[in-house]
């Protein structure tokens, strides 16, 4: 367990100060910091196939970004080097616990935790990131600076892989050390060197855009045989100028496509299925021997801890018909609103103990749903 403080502020300070807005130095902010994995895990992870990683060299003042997976590690030299790896939430549950203590945010916001080993001089430049990102210091120190937004700095690609912004003033300009925590809001220009051998931790969070929004909803519409309803103009009249296009005339368009969005069944299951769909393919471990509902009965009547796997999205809504909505991982599942507080318990925690689980009329419902999880490895009891 990671115990964060941010220095002498709440949660809402923090949230009304800084979340979005301003950069925050956290010095100390986990006590005692030790941490979750070593760099020979991390680059065990980064020899994987379906793990992605990356390895950034500036030797004489020359970027260059590598991509993995790597057989071996020699272009991580012994200075100007970082080897950094996406995700690690996915294969990792120990260093996956470093989300947990950002769970003030919403599950959906927060996309991953990824992991860079730096040696001196390393670091992958001066650069914007477009999310929030929270970077905690492990073993050795690195010196960061992090400036505010400025329209006019430039950002270019050393490579193709590797963008990178121009020089920037800074506002914050700091060596880290073991457990202080760098918070970054949208848009900061910021670069770390590592001093000594680094390791540094980025929980990244994730804003989806208006196009990427919307293209999303198109593919659902389509795939779910939705949006079919065409233009039609029972009401014209005929006038002068046949190549306008009128104001009405363009208005009714509009109107096709935001009745698309305004059904809020279609709406809310796509919703559900985008913002759960893990950002990268998940190696969930499926049992060989499923478990029977009344084998799922009789566990949890026994006090067990249920656990949901790394990196699983889990997230739930209330529709306008009461019921709740489900999503985990890109599927979509509905419940009567009775079960919602059990619903609740898979969406908001990775640990639930079996006794916080109402027993209520539709709780069948909720074993049958639950058993499905199990035999397909998203949750898990421990060995
Ligand atoms: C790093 O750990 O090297 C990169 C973190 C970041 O700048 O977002
Ligand atoms: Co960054």
């Amino acid at each position: 367990m990671f115990q964060l403080t941010i220095n002498d502020l709440s949660i809402s300070d923090f949230l009304s100060l800084y979340w979005q807005k301003q950069p925050l130095l956290i010095k100390g902010g986990f006590k005692d910091f030790v941490d979750p994995i070593e760099p020979e895990e991390l680059a065990g992870l980064a020899m994987e196939e379906s793990i992605e990683s990356r390895i950034v060299t500036n030797h004489d003042e020359t970027w260059e970004a590598h991509h993995g997976p790597f057989e071996d590690f020699s272009l991580l030299t012994d200075s100007n080097a970082t080897l950094l790896v996406q995700a690690v939430d996915h294969w990792h549950p120990n260093a996956a616990e470093l989300i947990e203590p950002f769970r003030f945010i919403p599950n959906w916001r927060i996309d991953d935790l990824m992991i860079s080993y730096s040696t001196p001089g390393g670091g992958v430049g001066p650069h914007l990131d477009q999310y929030d990102v929270f970077i905690i210091q492990g073993q050795g120190k690195r010196h960061w600076r992090v400036g505010l937004p400025n329209p006019s700095l430039r950002e270019f690609a050393q490579n193709k892989s590797l963008l990178q912004v121009e020089a920037f003033d800074a506002i914050i300009d700091a060596v880290l050390e073991p457990g202080d925590i760098l918070y970054i809001p949208p848009g900061h220009p910021h670069e770390g060197y590592a001093i000594e051998n680094a390791l540094n931790y980025s929980v990244g969070f994730r804003a989806p855009n208006q196009r990427d929004l919307i293209s999303s909803f198109a593919d659902y519409l389509i795939d779910n045989e939705l949006g079919k309803k065409r233009y039609g103009d029972a009401d014209y009249v005929a006038r002068a100028s046949i190549g306008l296009v009128s104001e009405k005339e363009r208005n009714r368009l509009k109107n096709l496509i935001i009745d698309t969005v305004n059904d809020e069944s279609a709406f809310q299951n796509w919703l559900g299925k985008t913002l759960s769909t893990p950002k990268h393919e998940m190696d969930l471990y499926e049992l060989e021997e499923s478990y029977s509902e009344e084998d799922i009965t009789g566990i949890l009547l026994e006090e067990t801890v249920l656990i949901r796997a790394g990196g699983v999205r889990a997230l739930y809504q209330l529709t306008e018909d009461n019921l709740v909505l489900l999503s985990i991982n890109g599927e979509n599942y509905h419940l009567c609103a009775v079960n919602q507080k059990n619903i609740q318990l898979l969406c908001d925690h990775i640990e639930i103990c079996s006794d916080e689980f109402e027993k209520n009329e539709k709780w069948l419902d909720f074993i049958r749903l639950l058993t499905k999880l199990i035999n397909e490895g998203i949750y898990y009891f421990p060995e």
